[in-house]
């Protein structure tokens, strides 16, 4: 089990590039399965997600090639299998976004539940209520969504919630149903605008993604596109947060500031310096901070993905903070971990309170979860001495070479197996 060893207390500084986006690229790949044309997508991240889900759509028959540095091509002619079984979605949530295309491509699908997680129960309901509106017949039995239906019909849907993953699966089967699909409160996150554009570029006709309201009139077939999958904005906010924390001086390249504008606000006001260019973000700060208080919701405003990554910038700020998270129901099972390097938080339900401390200690910890190990990084790099982090498995799931681009930056950084 391989672990991360940190030797805290250097600012970072210097230049990294920021990778495509695991949110984007695990629909961008299920978005293969709608046709039997090759889809080219590039600026693909190699994160285990990644690797996951290529490995499940090549057991349902998809062709994949690699092509240059990081370019894909999928191929769904050969389509057989419209399964998605346990084992592979057990590590894998994201495997529910095979569901829609597989429907409405195949009119068949047998999807493994994905189960629950660390942060949360996170059940697939509205994706599968969604679907029925379409028309689709769906029984779940011993774990598995079975679902049929000749062909999908227009729906106007309402989803109770606002769900990332539920807004795509349903635009995705939308795309090939007979008439139109109106989809409201639909999440308005960068990544759905970012399968709209390639589904629109594949031949679909998606409208109003980015809003509360998107609509897609169905299509009787799509054809191939080629699409470069858009920049990290968790990954990217994860690097900025890290430079604040340390007092650095950074610029992050193949990004940029208008996907994250919740964060950017959120560290200038904690004291950091950033200036947002069209293809990069530069940040400066000295350490240390002021504590920012926020609460997580949904795209536009404050994202729970970054959740984390705070409250280890808030554990050693100037002053408290309340932080509050709405989306997921346990989402702070990183305090208990930064309490073992001298942090200073108090959880009531949903809300956490930090208090800033003058320093962290390192000493060994575990990670939970994918943005839990990313704010044990961050803690790491600013607590005085080693940190140990145990788990990293999860960082690997949604952070493509962390500790090569973090030493890039004068971290010292090293994995140990
Ligand atoms: C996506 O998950 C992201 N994953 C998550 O990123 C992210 O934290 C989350 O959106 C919120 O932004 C991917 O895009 C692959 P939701 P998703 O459906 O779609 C409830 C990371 O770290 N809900 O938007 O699964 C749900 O329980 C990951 O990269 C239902 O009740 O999240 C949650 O409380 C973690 N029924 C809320 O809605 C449903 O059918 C929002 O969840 C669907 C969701």
């Amino acid at each position: 089990m391989d672990k991360l060893l940190i030797e805290g207390g250097v600012p970072l500084a210097g230049e990294v590039s920021i990778s495509g986006a695991k949110n984007a690229a695990l629909p961008l790949l299920c978005a293969a399965l709608l046709t039997e044309k090759p889809l080219h997508l590039s600026n693909v991240p190699h994160l285990n997600d990644v690797s996951t889900m290529l490995r499940l759509l090549v057991q349902m028959g998809v062709d994949v090639t690699l092509d240059e540095k990081n370019g894909l091509v999928l191929n769904a002619g050969g389509l057989n299998k419209p399964e998605a079984p346990y084992d592979m979605v057990k590590t894998m949530r994201a495997s529910i976004l095979t569901l829609g295309p597989l429907l409405a491509r195949t009119g068949q699908a047998r999807v493994s539940l994905p189960g629950g997680c660390a942060i949360g129960a996170r059940p697939v309901d509205i994706h599968i209520r969604g679907l029925q509106a379409m028309g689709a017949e769906i029984r779940v039995e011993h774990g598995y969504v079975l679902a049929k239906a000749k062909r999908l019909r227009g729906a106007k849907i309402f989803t109770d919630l606002v769900t990332v993953t539920g807004t795509e699966n349903l635009m995705m089967a939308a795309a090939l149903a007979d008439g139109v699909t109106v989809i409201e409160n639909a999440a308005r996150e960068p990544e759905v605008m970012d399968l709209a554009n390639c589904l629109n570029a594949m031949g679909a006709k998606v409208s109003g993604a980015g809003t509360d309201t998107i609509s897609i009139e169905g299509v009787e077939r799509l054809s191939g596109a080629q699409h470069r999958i858009m920049a990290d904005r968790i990954e990217t906010g994860t690097f900025l947060v890290a430079a604040a924390v340390t007092g650095g001086r950074v610029r992050l390249n193949g990004t940029t500031g208008a996907i994250l504008d919740a964060v950017v606000e959120k560290l200038r006001e904690a004291g950091a310096r950033i200036e947002c260019f069209d293809d990069a973000i530069e940040l400066s700060a000295e350490a240390p901070l002021n504590a920012v208080s926020l609460r997580t919701a949904p795209y536009p405003a404050f994202p729970t993905d970054m959740q984390a990554q705070f409250m280890a910038l808030n554990c050693v700020a100037h002053g408290s903070a309340m932080m509050t998270e709405t989306i997921f129901e346990n989402r702070f099972m990183h305090a208990q971990e930064l309490r073992r390097l001298g942090a200073d938080i108090e959880i009531s339900g949903n809300t956490a309170m930090v208090k800033g401390v003058p320093r962290l200690d390192g000493a060994t910890v575990m990670a939970t979860d994918l943005r839990a190990s990313a704010c044990l990084v961050v803690a790491g790099l600013v607590a005085r001495g080693e940190t140990l982090i145990d788990r990293i498995y999860h960082l690997d799931r949604g952070y493509e070479h962390i500790e090569e681009k973090l030493s890039q930056l004068g971290a010292r950084i090293r994995r140990v197996h």
